[in-house]
């Protein structure tokens, strides 16, 4: 599959670490924002090129004339993870001023997969008009509000949970979870 992955500046950069380390076998179109960099060197002690290295292609977000930001490029699916209030509110009234905007609004145009999983609370009510809006448009929207049911022992565990239902989204079988009654 060919999947592009946005990753921007909310909170949460390892559920887009491992979501790239689990999409090995798939062509990754990878866009990171400016400010998704910086949140990266927060919360994480790896650097934005190991996110390149485990892409197929990487771009910037401010570059429009990559492949992505054309409906006349093919592509399966699109994921932003995290995803910004910021972004998911520019998508949800159609403004493309940033290559995963741009992306994202070719995907609903091209009525193409698109999973945005945001990261913020609470939620105002603009947030979940924008939120509304964009499932409306055909956008699932996945936040990343992982289960305890599987009493996850780790952080880890905690990530594995989202990112595996991500996977399963896009399509891509995984075995990161025991799933429930299995
Ligand atoms: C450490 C840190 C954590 C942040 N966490 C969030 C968050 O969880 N959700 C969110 O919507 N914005 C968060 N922000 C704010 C966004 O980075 C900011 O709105 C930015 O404009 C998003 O730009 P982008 O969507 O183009 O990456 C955070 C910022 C910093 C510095």
């Amino acid at each position: 599959m060919r999947i592009v992955v946005g990753v921007s500046g909310a909170s949460g950069i390892p559920y887009a670490v491992k979501l790239l380390e689990n999409l090995g076998q798939n062509e990754v179109h990878l866009i990171i924002s400016e400010n998704a960099k910086k949140v990266m060197k927060y919360e994480m002690n790896q650097d934005p090129s190991y996110l390149s290295s485990l892409a197929s292609y990487t771009y910037s977000d401010d570059d429009f004339t990559a492949p992505v930001s054309s409906g006349s490029f093919l592509f399966d699916a699109m994921v932003i993870v995290p995803c910004s209030i910021s972004t998911l509110s520019k998508i949800a009234v159609g403004i493309s001023d940033t290559l995963i905007t741009r992306a994202a609004a070719v995907s609903i145009k091209e009525r193409r997969r698109l999973i945005i999983v945001p990261r913020e609370m609470p939620l105002s009510s603009i947030d979940l008009k924008n939120m509304l809006s964009l499932s409306e448009n055909g956008v699932i929207i996945a936040p990343a509000s992982p289960g305890f049911y599987n009493k996850p022992k780790s952080i880890d565990d905690l990530v594995s949970f989202v990112v595996s239902r991500i996977l399963d989204l896009i399509g891509v079988k995984n075995e990161l979870i025991k799933r429930w009654q299995d």
